[in-house]
């Protein structure tokens, strides 16, 4: 077991005082830049050093956020805007309505008048509801552990805020959404990728788990794991987890385990295996997660959090800078969707392996295309043979056939050469992409 207690910050470094990349900046500016904005914020430190030094010559943002990339699909998706025509396949999301019970709960309560700040961490009724629905799969989450979130994403950034300190190290598995990647570095941490690989046997991707363990040292703030993966489809296997777990145990180092789409597997088991199926409550994991997928709510923006009880008060201080709490009416249909729920999930779920197999199958027949069976998620990830440059392929897929997906690049290095296909969209409108894909190919034989 552990033998500190886990605590949001072991530094006392304070996330504000500069990124890493405009730290140790000699000639610092500030004096100048701030002159006249009456903001007050001076610290008394003179020029070059202390917190806030930077060597901003104009109203720009930090090095941090000034040099964050900008996201490839969007880039292929604007090289689309304007064209008729084009199957977009490009973004995650679902294509169905978020289903009606769970519409008229948010619209009853919005009604009911509830259009007032809640409590930090959530409404009491949500939170019980998550201590209930996480139960049911998991060994027992108290509500002292869990928090209401504004999404997914703002989880990942609220988990980030918490544990990371300019300079920190961070280890992910790799491809990865960007965003989960580029968060920590936001935050002035350095964010060292460990790749995933096709093993050659199975067709399936694969974590050499000796390889990521090699990578956590003690010197290792927190480790990463999105499983199951977007763009790969990966899911850890439950030993993998446990190996994990009991190797950060040692070092030291804190989990963060995205588990967004914990829920979309395809094997029958209702759900991926979880990190929360083996940390006990004073172990360093925080798992991040979200109704966006599996009750089909992108557009709700909700999500949770389960951290150890020890990081709760601070997580609600948290949640007061940044959203100071979701949306009551939203957090209300949200606690329907989990009671009544399960029915719209499984059939989301046995809908979307239908799509997965249509798709990966008829994605196999065209020759030189080669799509690893996703095991969870809603993404194919495929190579074609010779296009390598995935975002010059995904540019002109769009431009000659009207077929949008998102280039691997967006995912890393590792991506390159791959193009995701998200697959939760109509059998149809799936078969006419593979249409265009073969054409697209044809053309250039
Ligand atoms: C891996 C992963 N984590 C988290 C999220 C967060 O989703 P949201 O912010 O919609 O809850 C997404 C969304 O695409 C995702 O792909």
């Amino acid at each position: 077991m552990n033998d500190r207690p886990p605590r949001a910050f072991d530094t006392g470094a304070d996330i504000d005082s500069g990124s890493s990349t405009d730290s140790g900046s000699s000639t610092d500016t500030r004096s100048e830049t701030r002159t006249g904005t009456g903001t007050g914020t001076g610290t008394g430190t003179g020029p070059g050093t202390g917190p806030g030094a930077h060597r901003d010559t104009g109203p720009h943002a930090r090095d941090a956020i000034r040099t964050l990339p900008g996201s490839r699909i969007r880039e292929v998706a604007n090289a689309g805007l304007g064209l008729e025509g084009v199957l977009a396949f490009w973004f995650g999301e679902p294509d169905q309505v978020t289903p009606a019970f769970i519409r008229r709960a948010a619209a009853d309560a919005l009604m009911a008048g509830d259009t007032f700040y809640t409590h930090n961490l959530g409404i009491p009724a949500l939170r019980a509801e998550l201590s209930r629905y996480i139960g049911r799969a998991h060994p027992l989450v108290p509500t002292d552990r869990i928090a209401v979130t504004s999404a997914g994403v703002n989880a990942l950034m609220l988990a980030a805020q918490l544990l990371i300190s300019p300079g920190d190290r961070v280890t992910a598995v790799v491809p990865l959404w960007p965003n989960v990647t580029e968060i920590p570095r936001i935050l002035g941490a350095t964010v060292e990728r460990v790749p995933l690989h096709v093993d050659p046997h199975t067709q399936r991707w694969q974590l050499d788990l000796d390889t990521l363990l090699a990578r956590i040292t003690a010197d290792t703030r927190v480790v990463i794991v999105n499983s199951p993966g977007n763009p790969t489809g990966w899911v850890m296997p439950a030993d993998q987890m446990r190996a994990l777990l009991s190797h950060c145990r040692r070092t030291g180092t804190w989990i963060l385990s995205d588990e967004a789409y914990e829920r979309l597997v395809f094997d029958g088991s209702r759900q991926a295996p979880s990190i929360l199926d083996f940390a006990g409550p004073d172990d360093r994991v925080i798992v991040a997660n979200t109704f966006s997928k599996s009750w089909l709510m992108t557009g709700w923006r909700l999500g949770w959090m389960v951290v150890p009880p020890a990081l709760l008060d601070d997580l609600g201080k948290l949640i007061e800078f940044n959203t100071s709490c979701a949306p009551g009416f939203v957090q209300q249909a949200a606690a329907v969707a989990l009671r009544d729920g399960e029915p719209t999930v499984h059939a989301f779920v046995d809908g979307l392996r239908q799509r997965r197999d249509v798709l990966v199958s008829a994605l196999r027949a065209i020759p030189g295309v080669h799509a690893v069976e996703p095991e969870g998620a809603m993404y194919a990830f495929l190579r074609v043979d010779g296009h390598d440059d995935s975002l010059a392929l995904a540019k002109a897929l769009v431009a000659e056939q009207r077929l949008g997906l998102a280039p691997g690049s967006a995912f890393g290095p590792e991506g390159e050469g791959y193009l995701r296909w998200c697959f939760a969209k109509p059998e149809a409108m799936l078969l006419d992409g593979v249409a265009r894909l073969t054409r697209f190919l044809s053309a250039r034989r």
